[in-house]
């Protein structure tokens, strides 16, 4: 009886270690991710004398924090640099400013469905103000008339959403804020990740 009740408590610690563990992203569910050899994927040349020099994308992927399968290149690239799994050098020469600004836009031209809140965080920690501004975007908030006819059409979000961001299928990933839920449009604090990411499969 009373080894009976010692092996259910040190189960039970098992059990807690391992959900814990797995919330904390250490543990992951087996991997499901697949990806195309380079001589398929439809982005080389399967003819390349070079082809077999590259590193293969399961190799090189397979050890980055996982995106949904069918996502991109099925990698969070975000969570992989925050975890340092991969630290791209800011700049290549020493005199260039890097500039980082972590406000969020709500964005709230959104008709039904939750506004938008587009992170200068993310951003920024990824690329230079140049690369929108103010080409893509003027830098004032609610100045620029996105809707999703313009996003689809490769325009604002769409230069990179869809293309070489995560896709525009991901509606929840940018509509983040529920109309009364207290939130009103503009520059607010920067608040991080709004979406649940992609700890197992
Ligand atoms: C990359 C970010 C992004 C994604 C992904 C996205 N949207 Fe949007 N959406 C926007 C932005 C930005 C606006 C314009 C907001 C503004 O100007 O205030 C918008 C506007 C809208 C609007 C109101 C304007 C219009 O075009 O009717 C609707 C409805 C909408 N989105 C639905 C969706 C749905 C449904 C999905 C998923 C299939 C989706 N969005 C995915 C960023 C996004
Ligand atoms: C990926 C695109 C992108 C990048 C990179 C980016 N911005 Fe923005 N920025 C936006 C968008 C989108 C808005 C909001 C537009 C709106 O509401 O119509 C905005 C708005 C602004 C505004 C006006 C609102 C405010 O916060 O006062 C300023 C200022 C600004 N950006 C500065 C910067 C600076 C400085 C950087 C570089 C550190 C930067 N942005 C990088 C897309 C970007
Ligand atoms: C110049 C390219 C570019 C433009 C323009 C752009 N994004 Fe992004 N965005 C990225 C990249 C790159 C990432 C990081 C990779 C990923 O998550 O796919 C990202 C990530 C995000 C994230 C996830 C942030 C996180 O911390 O998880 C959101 C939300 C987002 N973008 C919303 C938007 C919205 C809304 C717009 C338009 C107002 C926009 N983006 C315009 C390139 C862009």
């Amino acid at each position: 009886m009373g080894e009976q009740m010692m092996s259910n408590r040190v189960t039970v610690s098992a059990v807690l270690l391992g959900t814990c563990l797995f919330a904390a992203g250490l543990v992951q569910a087996k991997d499901k991710r697949v990806w195309s050899p380079l001589e398929t994927d439809g982005i080389h040349d399967p003819d390349a004398p070079g082809l077999e020099l590259l590193q293969w994308p399961d190799e090189a992927l397979r050890a980055m924090l996982p995106d949904h399968p069918g996502i991109g290149n099925q990698v969070d690239w975000l969570r992989a640099t925050s975890a340092g799994q991969l630290r791209p050098v800011d700049a290549l020469y020493e005199v260039t400013r890097v500039r980082q600004r972590d406000k969020d836009i709500v964005m709230g031209r959104t008709g039904e469905m939750a506004m938008v809140r587009f992170p200068h965080g993310s951003h920024s920690r990824e690329m230079d103000c140049d690369n929108c501004h103010d080409q893509f975007f003027v830098a004032k908030a609610g100045a620029n008339h996105a809707n999703m006819f313009s996003i689809l059409a490769g325009e604002n979000c769409g230069r990179c959403h869809g293309a070489v961001a995560f896709p525009l299928t991901e509606c929840r990933r940018c509509h983040t804020d529920e109309r009364g839920g207290g939130t009103v449009p503009g520059v607010q604090a920067g608040q991080g990740r709004q979406y649940d990411p992609v700890v197992t499969r």
